[in-house]
Formats: structure tokens, C-alpha cells, sequence
């Protein structure tokens, strides 16, 4: 008999495709929420100094909970604005992110998702990330490649061949705590900028490493992440052939907030790198 077992913890490929589906349903459900909203919000608060919420991401995630827990009622789930929903003892983990990019959306900067993932006994192996404005659908699971919808067409993902920082395109972020600590990102900010072809902040940590794995930049780092921002991303670099670790270049720990996401190319000369990035002189008053 065919062996259809994936490397996931001895899950069937099939269920991994039935949870690819279902992540699938839930980001569109989100999506279709995000749409209604889009230009039309109409109180937009700040849960600390920069970093907003509004109805569209409160209504994007009971959207997106309500598709996961009709399928699949006893798996846990770890939402932006709900925190922990349900049971926490499955060893299936739904991290979302029902609207990533924010302060993009309520300025209706066209660059925002949700994102949905799967952690199977802490592992990401399932990722849908939807942009409803680009109408751009990514997604993976772990052994059943990544691909991306859009305008009815599907592609295999695949990352770029990029193997020098002189002639990559890069892209980060910087957490809302940048005016709170000197790890903030700028130094490195300045010094990729300093040695490629130019360092992106797109606003959307999710987008970001969709981006990764099809090509569009060729590295992605960042601090001061939570789960629902990268863990759907992870598995899609990974299946679109790229390479996921922490700064050094050990295991991704997802708690520590912290990502390099790169074609693979370009990953030790990234590391190398941020291995001797001190922080900028002081300049910006810290508190600010
Ligand atoms: C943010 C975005 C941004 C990243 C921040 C995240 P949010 O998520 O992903 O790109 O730099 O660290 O918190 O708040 O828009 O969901
Ligand atoms: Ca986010
Ligand atoms: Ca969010």
C-alpha cells in the first residue's frame, strides 16, 4: 500500500490536506471581513503606544475561529485579540492573526492578511496567508509544497536564487517596543541597507515571509514578533525551498520573537552578519 504518512509527526498527507483546507476556509473568512471594512472603520484604538486595533480585526478573528472550531472542535487556539480560545491541551495549536498590518489597513495601505496557522505538538506545518487586496492566497503544509492563488491562477512557490547580499532585496520590521529598548532593529536596518540592493518594511510580518517564498525578496528578518505573525509563514518558506532558523542559525524558537527566513542562498551570509550588528550609538531618546 502506498505510504501516504508525511514527515509531520506521522500525520497522514490527507490530513494534513483536509487542516490546509480548512486554514484556507478560516483565512477567507477573514478576508471577506477585512474587505467589508476596508475605508469605512470607524474607531480605531491603541492597545499600547503604536500598536492599533480595530473592528475589522476583532470581527476578522471570530470569523476565522468560527470556521476552526466548527471542523475541528477540541484542537487549541491562540487568536491576536482573543488570546487562548478553548482547550489548550490538544497537541494541535491554531495560531491567527486575523489582520496582519494593522496601522496599514487604517491608513489603507494595501498591505495587510490574515494569517492562519497549525502548530502540530509545537511544530508549524499548516499555513494559509490571504491578502484580500492583492487577492493573493499562499499556502503550505509540511510535504505538500507551497503554492499561491491568484486571479484564479495557482503557482508553485519557489524561493529566489539570490546568493549574494550585494544583489538581494531584502525585507523587515520593527516592533511596537522601538521606542522602549535599544534592540530595536535600526542598526541592522542601516547596515543591510548599507551592503544589498535595498531593505523593504512592508508592515505585515506574515506577508513578509509569504514574500520570501515566492521570490519577491530574497531574506527576512525581524525581533519582537509573536506567534500569529510568523507561524504560518514558516512552513511556506520551508516547502517553497528556503531556509528558517533564529539569528544564529539554530532551531527557530517561535516564542523568542525573533526570525531569519531567507532562500537559503543567502542565509549564513545573513548570519554572519547579524552575528556583528551592535546596537546604533544611542541617538533616539529611549521612552519617547
Ligand atoms: C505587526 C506587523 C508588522 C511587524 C509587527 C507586527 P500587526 O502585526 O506584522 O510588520 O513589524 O511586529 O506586530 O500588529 O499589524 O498584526
Ligand atoms: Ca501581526
Ligand atoms: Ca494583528
Amino acid at each position: 500500500m502506498e505510504n501516504t504518512s508525511s514527515d509531520t509527526n506521522n500525520i497522514s498527507s490527507e490530513d494534513l490536506q483536509r487542516y490546509l483546507d480548512i486554514a484556507t476556509e478560516a483565512a477567507n473568512a477573514g478576508g471577506t471581513i477585512l474587505k467589508r471594512y476596508w475605508g469605512k472603520l470607524k474607531e480605531i484604538e491603541e492597545k499600547r503606544p503604536g500598536d492599533l486595533v480595530t473592528q475589522a480585526d476583532k470581527e476578522a478573528e471570530v470569523a476565522v475561529i468560527a470556521v476552526i472550531q466548527r471542523h475541528f472542535p477540541t484542537h487549541s487556539i491562540l487568536a491576536e485579540e482573543s488570546g487562548a480560545v478553548g482547550l489548550q491541551d490538544s497537541k494541535f495549536l491554531w495560531a491567527i492573526d486575523p489582520l496582519d498590518g494593522t496601522t496599514n489597513f487604517t491608513h489603507q495601505y494595501p498591505f495587510s492578511a490574515v494569517s492562519v496557522a497549525l502548530l502540530i505538538d509545537g511544530v508549524p506545518s499548516v499555513g494559509a496567508i490571504y491578502d484580500p487586496f492583492h487577492d493573493e492566497l499562499f499556502r503550505a503544509a509540511t510535504g505538500l509544497g507551497a503554492t499561491c492563488d491568484r486571479a484564479g491562477d495557482r503557482s508553485t512557490l519557489k524561493v529566489s536564487q539570490a546568493n549574494e547580499l550585494s544583489r538581494s532585496l531584502l525585507v523587515t520590521g520593527f516592533a511596537y517596543d522601538r521606542t522602549q529598548t535599544n534592540d530595536n532593529n535600526y542598526a541592522e536596518f542601516c547596515h543591510f541597507t548599507h551592503i544589498t540592493q535595498g531593505v523593504r518594511r512592508g508592515g505585515a510580518a506574515s506577508l513578509d515571509l509569504a514574500y520570501v517564498a515566492c521570490g519577491r525578496v530574497d531574506g527576512y528578518w525581524e525581533r519582537g514578533l509573536s506567534v500569529w505573525d510568523i507561524a504560518a509563514g514558516v512552513p511556506i518558506v520551508r516547502e517553497a525551498g528556503g531556509t528558517v532558523t533564529a539569528y544564529d542559525g539554530s532551531d527557530l524558537v517561535l516564542k523568542s520573537g525573533r526570525i531569519l527566513a531567507t532562500n537559503g542562498q543567502i542565509h549564513n551570509l545573513m548570519i554572519d552578519e547579524l552575528s556583528q550588528i551592535e546596537p546604533l550609538q544611542q541617538t533616539f531618546p529611549i521612552g519617547a
